[in-house]
């Protein structure tokens, strides 16, 4: 017998489940941290050229992928790669739920921050002033106690399903997140000091486009921002009705992941300048002090300059961290949560729990070595696997995958010339791009 799939009810649902995947703390913690870090306008140069050039395609051939087969990552690798050799697409599909898994050890640790920032102008405005205090101090024990709380918020939602779980929450919560992130970009701007961050930000230094570190750094974050590489988008693909074309969808998605990273890059880059035109050392040699650091080293210093007002901004902004958050943990934990309920006959309940306490075990690990740890799992999974599943992806839809592969198809005949030069452009040029910037990336390491 075989059990009708939870799927997405609409084409709009799916539009927001997958921008709510891609809109999270890598937009708004990620990439302004690594612009700043990175020349800033130089950075947002290559990053939208990496985005076009590769990141797209692969978010199109990673949902396709799913589209077609309609299955969990693991099992539509397996069917795709089942002319060659199905072991291949398991492995393959395998390395992508590893990097699920990854992904949530550290997003869970990060999210768990935000949560406390979210709480502690609460506490505040309470009165008190040593639990807020606490919320706003990084410690293990604040760890210990935010990590797993976001694990089980993240658990309580993906439980309920797809349907109404996910489409859901991703359309109540993703249109008040854009509204926020507005409203304060305005109040930024109006700063002293905020100019200095936009030329920067801006103008970029050309002599800069071409270090390789950069370019790294750059595809890395793209390819996080948008999600690939690790299965999220290909179960969202699964979620979707049959042989849909997907071209307009994932250039929305796209489209809208990357305005969010700017107009996030748009709010702390100036941030940080403001913050230093009010006396705050921001840069040592060049370099961001506390990086990972920077959006809770800088915004709370400018939200205490509104006076009381800036509580309810701190606390709704870090809310709406929190959010994007928990929208883009969704889409990673359903990768193995897919795989254990279509493959291994597990309940929905049992496979969301299960998978929580496998990533509860990773953070915690994370967190009892974390300086050894963390900057690593994040620098291997978004430069080294995500870079490689999407070589695979593209590998597999170019010329593994023969029956059934409409898009393969498409390359061989002569009928529409602009779907013809798209199939040959995944085919032919993305593997090669993408294997060139993954040799730097080797040297680079
Ligand atoms: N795209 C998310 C962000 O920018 O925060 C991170 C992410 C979510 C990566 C889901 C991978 C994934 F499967």
């Amino acid at each position: 017998m075989t059990k009708t799939r939870d799927s997405f009810h609409s084409r709009i649902g799916f539009v927001l489940a997958a921008a709510g995947s891609a809109i999270g703390l890598g937009n708004i913690w990620g990439f302004p941290t690594q612009a700043a870090n990175n020349g800033g306008g130089a950075f947002l140069f290559v990053y939208l050229i990496v985005t076009i050039l590769l990141a797209l395609p692969a978010l199109y051939a990673e949902i396709y992928i799913g589209n077609q087969a309609q299955k969990n990552p693991i099992g539509a690798l397996k069917e795709a790669c089942q002319d060659t050799s199905k072991r291949l697409g398991k492995y393959g599909g395998l390395v992508g739920m590893t990097g699920a898994v990854m992904m949530l050890s550290f997003y869970t640790i990060v999210a768990g921050w935000m949560f406390a920032h979210a709480l502690s102008p609460l506490a505040e405005l309470m009165g008190l002033m040593d639990i807020s205090q606490w919320l706003s101090t990084s410690s293990i024990q604040r760890n210990l106690l935010f990590t797993p709380l976001f694990i089980l918020l993240g658990a309580a939602i993906i439980h309920q399903g797809v349907n109404a779980g996910i489409e859901k929450w991703s359309a109540r919560l993703m249109p008040l997140l854009i509204i926020m992130l507005i409203a304060l970009i305005i109040y930024i701007l109006g700063q002293p000091g905020a100019e200095k961050g936009l030329a920067l930000y801006l103008i970029p230094d050309w002599s800069q486009v071409t270090n390789p570190k950069l370019i790294v750094a750059a595809m890395g974050q793209a390819f996080f921002s948008l999600s690939i590489g690790v299965g999220g988008m290909m179960v969202y693909g699964s979620y979707m009705e049959k042989g849909k074309d997907i071209g307009k969808l994932v250039i929305s998605i796209t489209a809208l992941d990357t305005c969010i990273a700017f107009m996030a890059g748009l709010l702390i880059i100036p941030a940080i300048f403001v913050a230093q035109e009010a006396g705050i050392e921001v840069f040592k040699n060049n370099q961001l002090i506390g990086e990972g650091q920077l959006i809770f080293n800088i915004l709370p210093q400018l939200f205490n300059a509104m006076g009381t007002a800036g509580l309810f901004v701190a606390s709704a902004f870090f809310m709406l961290l929190s959010i994007a958050a928990l929208t883009s943990t969704i889409s990673s934990t359903e990768v193995p949560v897919a795989y254990l309920v279509e493959d291994k006959s597990f309940s929905r309940r049992k496979a969301t729990w299960l998978v929580s306490l496998i990533v509860l075990i990773a953070s915690m690990t994370l967190i009892a070595f974390f300086d050894s740890l963390f900057a690593v799992v994040i620098r291997v999974l978004t430069t080294i696997m995500q870079p490689l599943s999407c070589l695979f992806y593209f590998i597999v839809v170019g010329w593994l995958w023969k029956r059934g592969n409409k898009l393969r198809d498409v390359s061989l005949q002569k009928t529409n010339k602009l779907l013809r030069w798209w199939a040959n452009y995944l085919r032919f040029v993305c593997p090669v791009l993408l294997s060139v910037v993954f040799v730097n990336v080797a040297i680079l390491n």
